[in-house]
C-alpha cells in the first residue's frame, strides 16, 4: 500500500530528493505556515506527518487524522506537539536531536560570544562612519576565557556547549534534576551544583532545558535577582523559558549585563517588543538549528523515523511524555 505523508512547509529539492519514488508526499510548498483548517484537511488518509516548530499539532488536529502514525518533528524541541494526546491514539512523535546538538551548541556560543564583546554594536559602528580614530576604549566587552559557565539542563546540548568551554579555561557549573555520570562530569570538567548556586556564581548562564510546565519561567525575577550585576544570560532552548518581562527589566536597570536570545516568549515578537529597544542585548531569530551543513540530514532522520515506524520498527528518536 502507498504510504502517504503530509510534509508542512517547503523544504529544499536536496532534502526532497531523499523521498522514494512509492511514497506519496503531500507537501505545502510556501514559506507560510499551513493554516491549521488546511492542515486538518489535508492530514485526513496520511500516515505521516513531517511538522515544524511552529506547527501546532494538538488534540483537534490528531482526532482529524485516524489513519496517522507518526509525527515527525523536525527539530530537537517539540513542545508544538501534545505528546500526551498523540500517545493516547497510539501516535509515535519523533525528533531530530542528534544532528542538532552541536550545531545548536556552535550557535549559543556565538550569542554568549557576540553578548560578552558586543560584536553587534561594534558591527554598527565600524557601519556608522563614526570610526574616526581608534579609540582605546570603545565598546569594552566582557572577557570570556578563564570565566565560570553555568549550563542549566545538562542534556546533549548542555554537554556540548560543556565541551567548547574547556578551550576557554573555564570554570564550567551545571544545574539538572538528573546528575551526570562520574565519567561525564570529569570529561567535561562540569560540577553539579543547585540552580541558585549557579546563579549566584555564573559569569554566563547559558539555558538548555527543554520547555516543560515546570521550566516555564524558571529564570525570573527572583534568579535575575541571584545573578551578578555583570553576568551575561543566553538563551537557545525556548523562549518562555524566560519570564521575559522580567528580563526586559534587568536589563534596563543593569542588573545584569546583557543577554544573547534565539528564542521569545512569543514568535515573531512583535514589533513593540521592549527588547528591541534595548542595547545591551543580542537578538535572533530562532535560527540556533538549521545550518547548510544539517539540513539534509535533518530531513533524512525525520524521514527515516517515519519510514522505521512504517516498517513496524523502532524509530531512531521518540520523544517521551512531557506532561504539556
Ligand atoms: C529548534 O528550535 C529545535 O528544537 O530544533
Amino acid at each position: 500500500m502507498a504510504r502517504n505523508i503530509l510534509i508542512s512547509r517547503l523544504l529544499p529539492d536536496e532534502a526532497l530528493a531523499i523521498i522514494p519514488p512509492d511514497v506519496v508526499s503531500d507537501l505545502h510548498a510556501s514559506h507560510d505556515p499551513l493554516p491549521r483548517t488546511d492542515l486538518i484537511d489535508r492530514l485526513h488518509g496520511k500516515h505521516g506527518l513531517i511538522c515544524q516548530v511552529i506547527d501546532v499539532i494538538d488534540e483537534e488536529v490528531l482526532a482529524a487524522a485516524p489513519g496517522l502514525k507518526v509525527v515527525a518533528n523536525l527539530a530537537v524541541g517539540y513542545n508544538n506537539i501534545d505528546v500526551a494526546a498523540a500517545q493516547r491514539r497510539g501516535i509515535v512523535v519523533t525528533n531530530t536531536p542528534d544532528v542538532l546538538t552541536e550545531t545548536t551548541a556552535d550557535f549559543a556560543w556565538a550569542l554568549l560570544m557576540a553578548a560578552a564583546r558586543r560584536v553587534v554594536e561594534a558591527d554598527a559602528y565600524a557601519r556608522s562612519g563614526r570610526w574616526a580614530r581608534w579609540d582605546w576604549d570603545l565598546l569594552w566587552g566582557a572577557d570570556v576565557h578563564g570565566k565560570t559557565l553555568g549550563i542549566i539542563g545538562f542534556g546533549r546540548i548542555g554537554r556540548a556547549v560543556a565541551r567548547r568551554a574547556r578551550g576557554f579555561s573555564m570554570r564550567v557549573l551545571y544545574a539538572d534534576a538528573m546528575r551526570a555520570q562520574p565519567a561525564v562530569e570529569q570529561e567535561l570538567a562540569a560540577a553539579h551544583v543547585d540552580r541558585d548556586t549557579l546563579l549566584r556564581e555564573a559569569d554566563f548562564v547559558s539555558l538548555h532545558t527543554p520547555l516543560l510546565p515546570d521550566t516555564r519561567h524558571l529564570i525570573d525575577d527572583r534568579s535575575l535577582g541571584l545573578m551578578k550585576r555583570t553576568a551575561i544570560l543566553v538563551n537557545a532552548a525556548r523562549g518562555p523559558v524566560v519570564d521575559e518581562a522580567a528580563l526586559v527589566r534587568a536589563l534596563a536597570e543593569g542588573r545584569i549585563a546583557s543577554a544573547g536570545l534565539d528564542v521569545f516568549e512569543e514568535e515573531p515578537p512583535s514589533a513593540a517588543n521592549p527588547l528591541f529597544k534595548l542595547d545591551n542585548v543580542v537578538l535572533t531569530a530562532h535560527f540556533a538549528g538549521p545550518t547548510w551543513d544539517n539540513h539534509v540530514a535533518r530531513f533524512r532522520n525525520a524521514f527515516d523515523n517515519i519510514e522505521r515506524v512504517e516498517r513496524g520498527e523502532a524509530p531512531n528518536w521518540v520523544v517521551p511524555e512531557l506532561g504539556l
